[in-house]
C-alpha cells in the first residue's frame, strides 16, 4: 500500500462486522466478534508506504486449548475432506477441515478494507447484493445499482427487493429446520471506474479474468458471471453488444451488457459480475460417505456450521474484487503515496472525458 491513506482499525472493523452478520449464519458467529489489529505500515492513522500487517486472533482456539480433539474419518461430500485425506496422506482430516474452512475469509476483509479505502480516495466503491437465495430470485430490473445497494443494506440477507427477501428468509428457516443448507446468487457493483484499468495485450493482464480468478477464489464460489454474460450468449452479435452513440456529452453506451470490461481492459461504466454460491457442504441432514478409518459406508457428521453463508459472503467477494481493483489502478497510476497519485488520476479522468468527446487528444500517457 502506498503513504498517505488514513487508516484506522476502525474502518476494517465495520467490514468485518459485516461478514459476520446475517441470516443464515451458523455457530461461530456467536463465539467470535472479529477485529483486525493494525501492526505496521499505519502511523497516526496514515499509512506509510511499508507493508501493512493485521493480526486477526481465532479466540475459539482458547476454547479448544488442551481437550483431546476427537478424529475427523467420515469426510463430507462437496468439502475438501476427502481430496485432501488422499492428497496429504491424512488419517484424521481435521487438517483439512481446519485449513479448508472459510474462517481465511476474514483475513481477506480485512484486506479489502484497505483496499475499498484505497479506492474510495479516487471516488471508486465496490459495493454487492444478494440476487437469489435457494432459486428465490430477486426482480431487480427496475432498480439502479444505488438503490440495490442502499436496500440490500436494510435486509439481514442483504436482498434489495424485499418481497424476493422475505421468502429467502422463510427458505433458510425452512432449511434450518431439515438440517439442511442453501446456497444462492451474489452481485458485486463497482462504480467510479477510470477507462484502461487492465489490458487485452496479455492474457494474465485481462481485468474480467483477474476478477474471476479472485472471486473463484472464495470458498463456494463456483460460477462467475460478468455482466449479461449467460443470457448474451443465446442471441444474435447484434443485440449483445453495448452499441456506441453520440450522445449529449460525446460517446455514450446504450446498456451495460459486458458488465464494464471490453477487451480485459475497464471501458468507464460500472463494472458488474454475478456469482453463485453452492449450498455448502456440511448438512445436519447426513449424506452418504465412507468412514475412512473402517471402511464403512456410512453419514457425514455434523459440525457447528452456516445454514445459508451467501448474505455474509457479500462482503468477502466486495473484498476479493476491491483487492483486483486497488491492484489495477495502482499498475495505472504508479507512484508511492497517494499525493502522487491523485493529479495523476485527475488527468485520467480527464483523459477520458476528453476522449469520449472526441477531442482527439491522446489519452494513453501521462501529460
Ligand atoms: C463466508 C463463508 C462461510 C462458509 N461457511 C461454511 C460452513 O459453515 N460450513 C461449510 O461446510 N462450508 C462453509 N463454507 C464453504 C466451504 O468453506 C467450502 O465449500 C469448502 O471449503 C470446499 O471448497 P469449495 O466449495 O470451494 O470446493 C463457507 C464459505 C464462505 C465463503
Amino acid at each position: 500500500m502506498v503513504a498517505g491513506l488514513p487508516l484506522t482499525e476502525a474502518m476494517i472493523a465495520v467490514d468485518l462486522a459485516r461478514r459476520q452478520a446475517g441470516a443464515g449464519a451458523g455457530g461461530r458467529m456467536a463465539i467470535e466478534q472479529d477485529h483486525a489489529a493494525i501492526l505496521s505500515g499505519v502511523m497516526a492513522g496514515v499509512t506509510t508506504g511499508a507493508p501493512i500487517a493485521l493480526q486477526l486472533v481465532n479466540r475459539d482456539h482458547a476454547n479448544w486449548k488442551g481437550k483431546a480433539v476427537p478424529a475427523y474419518t467420515t469426510p463430507r461430500p462437496g468439502h475438501a475432506d476427502l481430496a485432501a485425506a488422499i492428497k496429504y496422506g491424512y488419517d484424521d482430516i481435521r487438517p483439512a477441515l481446519e485449513r479448508a474452512s472459510a474462517r481465511e475469509t476474514a483475513a481477506r476483509v480485512a484486506v479489502g478494507a484497505v483496499c475499498r479505502a484505497y479506492l474510495k480516495t479516487f471516488g471508486i466503491t465496490v459495493e454487492g447484493y444478494v440476487s437469489a437465495i435457494g432459486g428465490h430470485a430477486a426482480c431487480l430490473e427496475d432498480m439502479t445499482f444505488s438503490d440495490r445497494i442502499a436496500y440490500a443494506r436494510s435486509s439481514d440477507v442483504q436482498c434489495p427487493d424485499p418481497k424476493a427477501a422475505a421468502q429467502m428468509i422463510a427458505a433458510i428457516e425452512q432449511a434450518k429446520a431439515q438440517g439442511e443448507t442453501l446456497g444462492g446468487i451474489i452481485e458485486v457493483v463497482v462504480q467510479g471506474v477510470p477507462v484502461g484499468l487492465g489490458s487485452h495485450v496479455a492474457w494474465d493482464r485481462r481485468l474480467d479474468a483477474r476478477l474471476a480468478q479472485a472471486v473463484l477464489s472464495v470458498p463456494a464460489i463456483k460460477g462467475i458471471e460478468i455482466g449479461n454474460a449467460f443470457a448474451n450468449a443465446a442471441k444474435p452479435g447484434s443485440q449483445a453488444h453495448d452499441v456506441i452513440v453520440l450522445g449529449t456529452s460525446g460517446l455514450e453506451r446504450r446498456g451495460n451488457a459486458c458488465g464494464g470490461i471490453e477487451g480485459g481492459i475497464s471501458n468507464g461504466q460500472p463494472i458488474w459480475l454475478r456469482a453463485a454460491m453452492k449450498p455448502i457442504p456440511t448438512t445436519r441432514k447426513g449424506q452418504d460417505t465412507v468412514d475412512l478409518a473402517t471402511g464403512k459406508p456410512c453419514t457425514s457428521c455434523y459440525e457447528r456450521s452456516d445454514i445459508c453463508p451467501v448474505p455474509r459472503a457479500v462482503v468477502v467477494l466486495e473484498a476479493v474484487v476491491a483487492l483486483v481493483m486497488a491492484d489495477a489502478l495502482m499498475e495505472k497510476l504508479g507512484g508511492d503515496s497517494i499525493a502522487e497519485m491523485t493529479p495523476r488520476f485527475a488527468a485520467l479522468r480527464r483523459a477520458t472525458l476528453d476522449d469520449t468527446r472526441m477531442s482527439g487528444q491522446p489519452h494513453l500517457f501521462w501529460p
